[in-house]
């Protein structure tokens, strides 16, 4: 059998991971800058998270179904309130950003009893039914997947959400700083604003902190930015490292009944232990702080190049806009440089997305990889 190819492939094969590095078939090694997608949050096989889970597998139970009780899961939910700061929210565990949320618009229609969505422009939320109908992209929407009952609206934009906004909407749901888009950040008065009117007209505010979240823009969520307080929030990515797991935060007042949400691989074992490892190592060696640090060493060094028209992000998710299409930069940056670095869909946008334990040494041979490229330009 061979692969159904649905991706385009950056022309390097890929055997190990330590840290930021990744090694190919030849042993050559690569600073990883894109976080192998965003995902890896305290960088590849970090031994805790080894720890953890060759644990779990040796001592504890790789799997049984969520009609028994699993410790580890109340484990994790303890532990991701206290590092998030939501400890008097709920938690449903499922097993990527897509399923996390389509469980979040699907508990604000049936708390609601309503139908009707509003999401924005360059949103990225998935691509399964009610994911992808709020995302922003018509070439990944079949005719199976009907979007009538989502309303796409400007990023950041009051005066056109008020227009839009009534007592028809179950959920408005954002990306606190939008990724695949490009790394755009709203502004607090709009997210605050956002916030406010969901409490009015009674709608759910759903955060998806599927990227930014997980300690990605210096704060545990990107939201806590913005001083809110979403219904639901949604992550997944970074929440193991790579091992595969979201998760639905639910609101205290929303109230769950049996049968409502339901999943088979949604909370296994094995995908908590690796996110009670990415969480152990935040708290541990403190890397909200160290994100927040990095990533403006970053922006600053970057804002003084040339050919850089903005700069954008928080903490380790930056997005960095040159006055041209960056796909052949990128390719450079890999054969010249050994260093992987993110697109996104604005063409002349590369997203940096590392895990949160880089070393200065490590961004100072990104800055200057990107010094040099640029200025001979
Ligand atoms: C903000 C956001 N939401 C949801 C998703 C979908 O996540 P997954 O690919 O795990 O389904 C992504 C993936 O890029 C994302 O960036």
């Amino acid at each position: 059998m061979k692969l159904f190819e649905v991706f385009p492939l950056l022309d390097i094969t890929l055997v190990k991971g330590q840290g930021s590095y990744v090694w190919d078939d030849k042993g050559v090694e690569y600073l990883d800058f894109y976080g192998g997608h965003a995902v890896i949050s305290i960088g590849h096989n970090h031994p805790t998270w080894v720890k953890r889970l060759k644990y779990q597998m040796e001592e504890g139970i790789s799997f049984f179904s969520n009609s028994v009780h699993l410790p580890i899961q109340t484990e994790l939910a303890e532990k991701l309130g206290e590092v998030s700061g939501y400890g008097d929210y709920k938690l449903f565990l499922v097993n990527s950003g897509a399923e996390a949320n389509e469980n979040a618009i699907k508990l604000a229609s049936f708390i609601t009893g309503r139908k009707k969505v509003i999401a924005f422009d360059g949103a990225f939320h998935g691509r399964t039914s009610a994911a992808v109908a709020a995302t922003d992209n018509k070439k990944i929407k079949a005719p199976v997947n009907p979007d009538d009952f989502v309303t796409f609206l400007p990023f950041d934009d009051i005066e056109a959400f008020d227009k839009a906004f009534d007592e028809e909407v179950a959920a408005v749901i954002l990306e606190p700083i939008q990724g695949v888009h490009g790394i755009y950040e709203p502004s607090k008065d709009f997210v605050q604003h956002i916030a406010t009117q969901c409490k009015e007209k009674g709608a759910l505010f759903i955060a998806d902190e599927v990227q930014c979240g997980f300690g990605r823009a210096g704060k545990f969520f990107a939201h806590q930015w913005m001083d809110v307080k979403p219904d639901i929030i949604t992550t997944a990515k970074g929440t193991g490292n790579g091992f595969p797991i979201g998760s639905v935060i639910i609101h205290p007042e929303i109230k769950a009944w049996y049968g409502m949400l339901g999943t088979t691989f949604g909370g296994n074992p094995l995908a908590c232990a690796a996110s009670l490892a990415v969480l152990e190592v935040i708290d541990e060696e403190n890397l909200l702080d160290h994100a927040l640090q990095m990533g403006n060493y970053l922006i600053d060094a970057f804002k003084t190049m040339s050919h850089v028209v903005e700069v954008r992000g928080k903490g380790l998710m930056i997005g960095i806009e040159l006055d041209f299409p960056i796909k052949d930069f990128r390719l450079k940056l890999i054969s010249d440089y050994k260093i992987l670095t993110g697109n996104s869909s604005n063409t002349n946008t590369i997203r940096l997305l590392p895990a949160l334990n880089i070393t200065k040494e490590q961004a100072d041979r990104v800055i200057n990889a990107f010094g040099q490229l640029l200025s001979a330009i």
